[in-house]
């Protein structure tokens, strides 16, 4: 068997599934009515993810990755076809649901101290004290190894640090499904991995449901346990491929593994397909 059929063979068994569902996009698709001509940016996205899972989404720049976040984000309502959380349509922010930007420089508020960012969300959560919310900020902090630096200032920390207080202030909000939205772009390639395996370990350790959008193919591989592949705008899935690798994984391991290799040429191959127009033939 070739490896592309066993990836083809593993992806058929990608969505649709059964089981519980905790996130479902249905015939999702978004066009935005400006000033000037409408654009549509997102034609048909339908794709579930189970309890606990964590998916990547991979596509080309301006494919509609943002877009489709902030629908299921609560941010704004899709053109057509729904968003549903745990049983319940998206028509606002849901609770339980935090959202990690690419811009976290300007996520972060310059007059609020480290603590005061990962607080502030909490505020608005019910029937969390105040006692219970000091416990809750100090853990997140740990875990993203910054517990020394709750009463600096973000614009005294280097970009790697405010990365890891924007993804504590998701944690600490105890969110059921975190969405994070090409996080580490702006951030070194060591800072990245470091980054990676933080959020591995927080997703091992929380049992919470994350999608993660990148544009890195490698980073989709690495993290995820399945790979959604979008095509060009108006977007439509182009593949949902099971990522095999153990679950136990390693920057150093994981990355030299021949399966990892092969993974990773065929989203490279599927993206520059994408990149080319290429479309599955029912989509149009
Ligand atoms: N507010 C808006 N008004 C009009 N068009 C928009 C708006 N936001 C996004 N678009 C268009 O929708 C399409 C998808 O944009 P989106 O930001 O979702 O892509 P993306 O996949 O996140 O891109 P990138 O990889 O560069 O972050 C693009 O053609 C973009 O120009
Ligand atoms: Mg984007």
């Amino acid at each position: 068997m070739t490896v592309h059929s066993t990836i083809e063979k593993s992806a058929a068994g990608a969505s649709g599934g059964p089981g519980p569902v905790a996130l479902d996009v249905v015939g999702m698709g978004k066009t935005y009515a400006g000033s000037g001509a409408a654009v549509e940016a997102v034609r048909d996205l339908t794709f579930a993810v189970r309890p606990g899972e964590l998916v990547c989404i991979v596509g080309p720049s301006g494919c509609g990755k943002t877009t489709l976040l902030r629908c299921i984000a609560g941010l704004m309502s899709p053109t057509v076809g729904e968003v549903v959380l745990e049983g319940r349509r998206v028509d606002g922010p849901p609770e339980g649901m935090a959202v990690v930007f690419q811009e976290y420089g300007r996520s972060l508020f310059p007059w609020l101290t480290v603590s005061q960012n990962v607080e502030l969300p909490l505020k608005d959560k019910k029937g969390i004290g105040k006692a219970r919310r000091r416990e809750l900020v100090a853990e997140a902090l740990e875990a993203v190894g910054l517990a020394h630096a709750g009463e600096q200032y973000p614009w005294q920390l280097s970009g790697g640090m405010q990365q890891r207080v924007a993804i504590a202030r998701a944690v600490a909000y105890e969110p059921k499904v975190l969405l994070m939205d090409e996080p580490f772009a702006a951030v070194d390639a060591q800072t990245r991995a470091d980054l990676e395996d933080l959020v591995r370990s927080l997703w091992h350790r929380l049992g919470v449901t994350v999608l993660f959008v990148t544009h890195d193919i490698d980073e989709s591989v690495y993290l995820g346990e399945r790979v959604i592949i979008l095509s060009s705008s108006p977007t439509v899935v182009l593949e949902d491929v099971v990522i095999d690798l153990p679950d136990d994984r390693d920057q150093l391991t994981t990355r030299s593994e021949a399966r990892f290799a092969e993974l990773r040429t065929h989203v490279y191959e599927r993206i520059q397909e994408a990149k080319r127009g290429h479309r599955p033939a029912a989509a149009g």
